[in-house]
């Protein structure tokens, strides 16, 4: 357990006694399976669905402004490839970290597309909103901090924020410190103690460990550290030495006493979800993976990514979406899930 919040966990195992915590629900991207993933719209639209977090995924300008953007490129969701064609780098992405906030700005954005063979622009989910349709732009954390903030006084809810620093790694080859960014802007809207609803988020464990050792005690912080988990073959980490890059290996987090080490430094983790529940599960048999178990006995809270309800993506081991979240939230036992579909996942938590 992290040493500085053990006095707030013993004051929560107390508090359990007489009642149980009810489960969370993260807004993965905002309501994303209804408009365009992290525009302000996407968020508005979450915030009145009531789920208890909205998540950002944070990025960094060419002029060292935090934007909300899934990858750190532009190209899935904006149509930086006509508005700047020859602003592409030699793998033929275009990075946002090249572009000025006032040139993102000038950006519209759309649905997540792919580009097929014939070289047409393919919407990533079809029955999703339409590409291309309406004005959306790519906010700044600041704008959707204001926003949540904003509604959280209109409507009197008490909704949190749940930023991811993307790809610290990048940002630091870069030149870049992009965590201190996001940490200078949650001080800024108050965001600086285990007790303010925020939790920060980071595939990097390098990283979420520089962030509890170094950076929250030197700022006079103590947040909630939320360590992502991803397989080493999807090179969501990558470790420079010098020029050359290399996958951050996750291996560990997967033996016996992972979760422990993770322990050392964060408060919960956000798994994949078949790391928790295995793909083979049948209905009338849920196979429930040993990182649950060592995730709750090494005191961390689990919140697994992501539950969407589009055709295909409900594993086959569930009948639909509701099942999905009988299954997670009841037999698997996580604390809270990231999902497109905020309005399912509150609507399945208030009837049951
Ligand atoms: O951060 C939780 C979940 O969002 C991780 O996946 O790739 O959607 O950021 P990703
Ligand atoms: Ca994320």
């Amino acid at each position: 357990m992290k040493t500085n919040t053990f006095i707030v966990s013993a004051a929560a195992l107390c508090f359990s006694i007489s009642a149980v915590a009810k489960p969370l629900v993260i807004a993965h991207r905002g309501a994303s399976g209804y408009l365009p993933e992290h525009t302000l719209e996407a968020k508005a639209l979450a915030y009145a669905m009531k789920p208890d977090y909205i998540e950002q995924d944070v990025v960094m300008t060419k002029d060292d402004r935090l934007v909300v953007l899934h990858d750190h490129y532009l190209d899935r969701v904006t149509d930086v490839a006509t508005r700047f064609p020859d602003r592409a780098r030699s793998d033929g992405r275009y990075y946002a970290i090249d572009f000025t906030l006032a040139e993102i700005k000038t950006l519209r954005v759309t649905e997540g597309f792919k580009i097929d063979e014939q070289g047409n622009k393919v919407a990533g989910y079809p029955d999703r909103f339409p590409m291309w349709k309406s004005d959306f732009t790519v906010p700044t954390l600041e704008e959707e901090i204001e926003l949540i903030q904003g509604l959280n006084k209109t409507l009197g809810y008490d909704i949190g924020i749940y930023p991811e620093i993307k790809a610290p790694w990048f940002h630091r080859y870069e030149g870049k410190d992009i965590s201190i960014a996001v940490l200078n802007v949650l001080k800024q809207y108050g965001y600086d103690s285990v007790d303010d609803k925020v939790y920060l988020q980071c595939f990097d464990a390098l990283e979420l460990k520089r962030i509890n050792d170094q950076l929250l005690p030197k700022m006079n912080m103590d947040l909630k550290l939320v360590q992502l988990i991803a397989y080493t073959n999807w090179n969501e980490t990558m470790v420079y030495q010098g020029d050359v890059k290399q996958p951050y290996s996750y291996d560990w987090m997967f033996e016996p006493d992972g979760m422990e080490q993770v322990a050392i430094y964060a408060d919960g983790i956000g798994p994949w979800k078949p790391m928790l529940v295995d793909s083979s599960s049948t209905r009338d048999n849920i196979i429930v993976k040993p990182l649950m178990a060592s995730a709750k006995k090494a005191g961390l809270e689990v919140h697994p990514y992501t539950f969407r309800a589009d055709k295909g993506r409900i594993p086959a081991y569930a009948k639909d979406f509701n099942d999905m979240m009988d299954i997670f939230y009841h037999q698997v036992k996580v604390d809270g899930l990231f999902t497109d579909f905020p309005d399912k996942a509150v609507e399945f938590l208030n009837r049951h």
